[in-house]
């Protein structure tokens, strides 16, 4: 039994190491792929405002589009694999939820601006709960990108905090189209996108990831639609 205790004792730290490894790599790895990506992008914008004929311009749209879409997955690859090795030696500090939705909501303010969107935190009750702040803040921002891309201009979105049961609930609701009741119990699901995505640049993996940082917390999340019209994405936390 002594061997096997010295054993394992002596694996933690290893994994621990190559945990964190793992994780050192995509962070390095991330900028290789996403300056390239982004420097395209800015590239293929000249040719776009010099060439006149109407199908070479429709070639270098079809480019653009192309090196969004990659860049986008490409993106949001590397925070799966982030999200997997953090959850794989998931950290517990305390968050202060409310705290980390503003902030949330504040970083994607010039997002929402452009498209006309406001996002509004609505009674957040102060919550205190114990998990991976990156984490946490990730799964916020895939729903709140989400509902600011699905979203129809103008409208807004409403994030509010409270609890019952033992349990955090952070809700997200938006004015759009919200989800096809057909496709609903699919879209958690890897690369799937529903058929209100067309033409929207995505990968189909900001629900998996959020899916994934829930489990991780003891957490689930519901997608549903509200009683009027829209969107509305529910985040459980365990108290
Ligand atoms: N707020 C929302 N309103 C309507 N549909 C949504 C909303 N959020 C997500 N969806 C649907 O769920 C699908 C999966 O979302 P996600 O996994 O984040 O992938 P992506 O946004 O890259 O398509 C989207 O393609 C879209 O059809
Ligand atoms: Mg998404």
């Amino acid at each position: 039994m002594a061997p096997l205790v010295t054993s394992l004792n002596s694996l933690m730290p290893r994994l621990q190491k190559s945990l964190s490894r793992s994780e050192d790599f995509t962070a390095e790895a991330a900028p290789r792929v996403r300056t390239p990506m982004a420097i395209a992008r800015t590239q293929a914008e000249v040719p776009l405002r010099r060439v006149e004929k109407e199908e070479n311009r429709q070639a270098v749209r079809e480019m653009i589009r192309a090196v969004d879409e990659s860049s986008r997955t490409a993106g949001q690859l590397l925070d799966h694999a982030m999200v997997s090795f953090r959850t794989d030696d998931l950290a517990r500090e305390t968050i202060q939820l409310d705290e980390l939705i503003v902030d949330t909501v504040n970083r994607l303010h010039p997002i929402s601006e452009l498209r006309d969107v406001e996002i509004k935190t609505h009674k957040l009750m102060r919550t205190k709960i114990q998990g991976d702040p990156i984490l946490v803040q990730n799964a916020i921002q895939n729903v709140l990108d989400n509902s600011v891309k699905y979203t129809c201009a103008d409208t807004k979105i409403t994030v509010m905090l409270d609890q019952s049961d033992g349990t955090a609930h952070i809700r997200v609701q938006d004015e759009g189209r919200g989800f096809d009741d057909t496709e609903i119990d699919q879209l958690l699901l890897r690369f799937e996108r529903g058929k209100n995505a067309n033409g929207i640049v995505g990968s189909g993996l900001g629900l998996t990831i959020v899916d994934d940082i829930m489990r991780a917390h003891g957490g689930h999340i519901i997608l549903s639609n509200n009683a009027g019209e829209g969107a509305c994405v529910t985040l459980s936390f365990p108290l």
